[in-house]
């Protein structure tokens, strides 16, 4: 039998490979996404993982689709979770499955396995995802089922089995990059007292550090999408790594918060989302010019309950595609163009435009207009707050 392994080339998983091969008597193919994760993780990954005993390793490019079909209709129903955390780990788990999944039914594997802990909420998704999209196989966690707890137990582990590895015991912060994000935790982050120092960060300068002088960038959407960074024409992926850069200059993106794990417990993560800050800041100043006040609240909706899918690993469940569709129907009219200052750490909108702007300075003077006669809003207000007249009207004294 054939187990496939989401392999990322770190300790836990390097150490994964021949704790398979012992405890299941399996072939273990290695396969490893990417999800714009950064050139020094996938370097040399597939000679990593032969070297720990895996049979083959395949590595899926998977950042142009990340964005498209994943980070880019998240961004369009607004999901942010806890009024806060922009789901970088979260949108990229259900595509990761995916292609594992499509994965081991090309090699013929017949189990799945990955290295997240059991206390986790990265567990719930990828296994929820393999439920939907491959009920028949099985899946392995190890990290639930070996004795082993610590970074330590996993380098005598290796080293008893001569397995050398570059790995030190004291990596500090379990970390998670792709295209849109990565969160740092673990260390000495677990205590929320505890202020994160510069070390932590890695895709964002301190807004202490930026530049002195703020910088203007422009970002064009069509129907929802972001198509053009300052006038220049690029592919969905390489316009979020223009951000990220342009943002990531400026100190833009970094978050630092407690959340609710979906397990149950609380835990605490520090984030640098900088290309995605701006993005969604600018995203929804478009919504603001185009939508009216209820599809706005819709859309506040359908941002919350998407943001709770996401982040619970619900991607591949009946209520996505009624979201995305709604979403998507939303967004036939944001297209439009908007610029985001940056400065020490802040991105804010000062200028928005679209042809679907339902904006006119024409109506919204106070000075006279054609569209508006305010004679009309004392009807108005008399029957919109009529409830309340006949309330006080008929209420018993002192109640
Ligand atoms: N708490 C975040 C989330 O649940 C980040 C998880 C990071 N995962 C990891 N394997 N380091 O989405
Ligand atoms: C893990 O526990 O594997 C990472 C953190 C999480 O999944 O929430």
């Amino acid at each position: 039998n054939k187990v496939l392994l989401a392999y990322s080339g770190g300790l836990d998983t390097s150490a994964i490979i021949p704790w398979l091969k012992e405890n299941y008597g399996c072939e273990v193919v290695a396969f490893a996404a990417d999800v714009g994760q950064g050139d020094e993780e996938l370097e040399g990954l597939e000679e990593k993982a032969l070297y720990s005993g895996a049979s083959e390793c395949y590595i899926v490019d998977l950042k142009e689709e990340l964005v498209k079909d994943y980070i880019y209709p998240t961004v369009m129903t607004g999901a942010v979770y806890e009024g806060q955390y922009l789901l970088g780990t979260s949108m990229a788990r259900p595509i990761i499955a995916k292609a594992q999944v499509e994965v081991a039914r090309q090699v013929g594997a017949d189990a799945l396995c990955h290295g997240c802990t059991g206390k986790g909420n990265d567990q719930v998704r990828f296994e929820s995802a393999f439920a939907a999209l491959a009920p028949d196989l099985k899946v392995i966690a190890p990290w639930r089922e070996w004795d082993m707890s610590s970074r330590e137990d996993l380098l005598s582990y290796l080293a008893e089995r001569n397995i050398k590895t570059t790995a030190s015991a004291t990596k500090i912060y379990s970390r998670d990059a792709n295209a849109w994000h990565i969160s740092h935790e673990g260390g000495e982050l677990e205590d929320p007292w505890c202020e994160p120092t510069e070390k932590v960060w890695t895709m964002t300068v301190s807004p202490e550090q930026a530049p002195d002088t703020p910088e203007r960038i422009s970002l064009n959407f069509e129907k929802g999408r972001l198509t053009k960074v300052n006038g220049e024409l690029l592919s969905p992926y390489k316009a979020l790594c223009k951000l990220n850069e342009l943002a990531g200059a400026h100190g833009v993106g970094r978050l630092d918060i407690v959340e609710n794990r979906l397990v149950g417990m609380k835990s605490r993560g520090c984030y640098e989302t900088p290309g995605g800050t701006v993005l969604m800041a600018a995203y929804k100043a478009l919504e603001h010019l185009v939508l009216d006040k209820s599809a706005l609240k819709f859309r506040e909706q359908l941002g919350l309950e998407f943001a709770h899918v996401v982040y619970d690993g619900r991607w591949f469940t009946q209520i996505t595609p009624p979201i995305l569709a709604a979403a998507e129907s939303m967004a036939q009219s944001m297209t439009g163009e908007v610029v985001v200052k940056l400065y020490k750490g802040q991105a804010t909108v000062v200028q928005r435009q679209s042809p679907y702007s339902l904006y006119s300075e024409d109506f919204a003077t106070f000075g006279a207009d054609d569209v508006y006669d305010q004679s009309h809003a004392e009807g108005f207000i008399r029957l919109f707050s009529l409830s309340s007249r006949i309330k006080a009207l008929t209420s018993v004294k002192g109640d």
